[in-house]
């Protein structure tokens, strides 16, 4: 057991003296938990592999799923990774700093233990003060996954870290709400055609723009679309445990996903999350026999609504489900419009829905265009397959 620092920073250049200190603590060797623009991070020295397997031993992880490091600086970029193509740098020059994490050929500097294993390495400039200061006192390489325990939805607000990591970490530096919600986009550029192997705030669209011919990992596409797929709780923690989930995906080996992270299950909230797909009058109709349903077997009920108005069409409201059967408890997306605050607030909800002791979480299915892709992306995974499909 370690003692945790819970420490809220309020601006950089006043707070220099912990940052500092923050800093001292990974260089020897400890473990930081910082914001960034995505979500928050679980850091350690990226070039001491005891940092890195004290980071595995405190999320829980699989050794085999490699960390991000984090630099803060574009000419590091050669020290964590040998024979730099251009297209990097032409992806950093449009992305960074930002959500965007690059795989590239590792630098020997670089421990095995932080790429579990592999001769490849991600790496990300992160877009958050809070951050770059960290890492520029740590040194300059700081591997970081997800500051969540393995499994768990991916921390966004410092309470949910501390929930998750007290006890495991020297510190946590609490910035704040993260702005972007859901983990970087990943790219692959060790094979001659551009992959994204996690899509993310940085859209394919976006990256074509400066990669025209980047293409979409082809087990991203396949995971989680299995209809009707059903793993009850006890399969998944045995699923897990394995280390592999069993989604649809994995039937064909050839669709498995490419990062060794993306097939494991992830982000799942402690009661059971689905996921409808079908026209709205069908979806409210289920929607309704479900709660009805639940109730009466004394289950307690979510609901993730999306605003009237939301951009990829008018999901149910409110009223219209909750004039019979109220749900215990409905979160709302889109206050402002748009798939960007249910990016920033979906993982949140799910933590709240835990905190809520909710059984059933309902959500509908939106359309897998921009960022709505890495936003399906996650609730299939935190669905566990469980979709229906109307
Ligand atoms: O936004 C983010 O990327 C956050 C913040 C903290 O920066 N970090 C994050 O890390 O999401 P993590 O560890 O939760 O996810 C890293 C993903 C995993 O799916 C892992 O398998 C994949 O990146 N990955 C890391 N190195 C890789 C490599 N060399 N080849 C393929 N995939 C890799
Ligand atoms: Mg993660």
């Amino acid at each position: 057991m370690t003692e945790t620092e819970w420490i809220i920073i309020r601006d950089v250049k006043e707070d220099d003296e912990v940052l500092k200190r923050a800093g001292r603590i990974l260089a020897l060797g400890g473990l930081v938990a910082f914001p960034t623009e995505t979500v928050y991070g679980l850091g350690g020295d990226a070039k001491n592999p005891g940092s890195s397997k004290a980071i595995y031993a405190a999320k829980g992880r699989p050794s085999d799923n490699p960390l991000i490091v984090h630099i803060c600086d574009i000419n590091d970029l050669k020290n964590v990774a040998l024979d730099v193509p251009d297209e990097a740098y032409r992806l950093a020059e449009r992305f960074w700093p930002g959500p965007l994490t690059m795989i590239l050929k590792k630098h020997p500097d670089i421990p095995v233990e932080t790429t579990g294993g592999l001769d490849t390495v991600a790496v990300r400039f992160p877009d958050n003060e809070i951050a770059l200061a960290l890492i520029r006192y740590a040194g300059g390489f700081v591997a970081a996954p997800s500051a969540n325990t393995s499994g768990r939805p991916s921390p966004t607000v410092g309470k949910y870290v501390y929930e998750d990591l007290a006890g495991k970490v020297d510190m946590i530096l609490d910035g704040g709400s993260s702005v972007i919600g859901l983990e970087s986009t990943i790219i692959d550029l060790t094979d001659e055609i551009p992959m994204v192997l996690r899509p993310g705030y940085i859209t394919l669209e976006m990256l074509r723009e400066v990669l025209p011919d980047t293409v979409l990992d082809p087990g991203i596409a396949a995971a989680g679309n299995g209809a009707g797929h059903k793993e009850n709780g006890t399969g998944n923690i045995q699923d897990h445990e394995a280390g592999i989930t069993g989604s649809a995906a994995d039937a064909k080996e050839g669709l498995r996903p490419k990062a060794p992270g993306m097939k494991y299950r992830h982000y799942a909230p402690k009661g059971k999350l689905i996921l409808v797909d079908g026209d709205e009058d069908k979806a409210l109709v289920f929607v309704k026999e479900e709660l009805k349903k639940r109730k009466a077997e004394g289950k307690r009920t979510g609901l993730i609504l999306y605003e009237k108005g939301f951009d990829p069409g008018e999901g149910f409201t409110d009223a219209d489900i909750n004039e019979e059967y109220k749900a215990d408890s409905v979160k709302i997306a889109g206050d402002s419009g748009g798939y960007e605050d249910l990016a920033r607030d979906v993982f949140r909800f799910l933590r709240e829905f835990d905190d809520e002791k909710i059984d059933y979480i309902y959500a509908r299915v939106l359309p897998e265009s921009g960022l709505g892709l890495a936003i399906m992306n996650r609730l299939k995974k935190a669905a566990g397959g469980n979709i229906v499909h109307l």
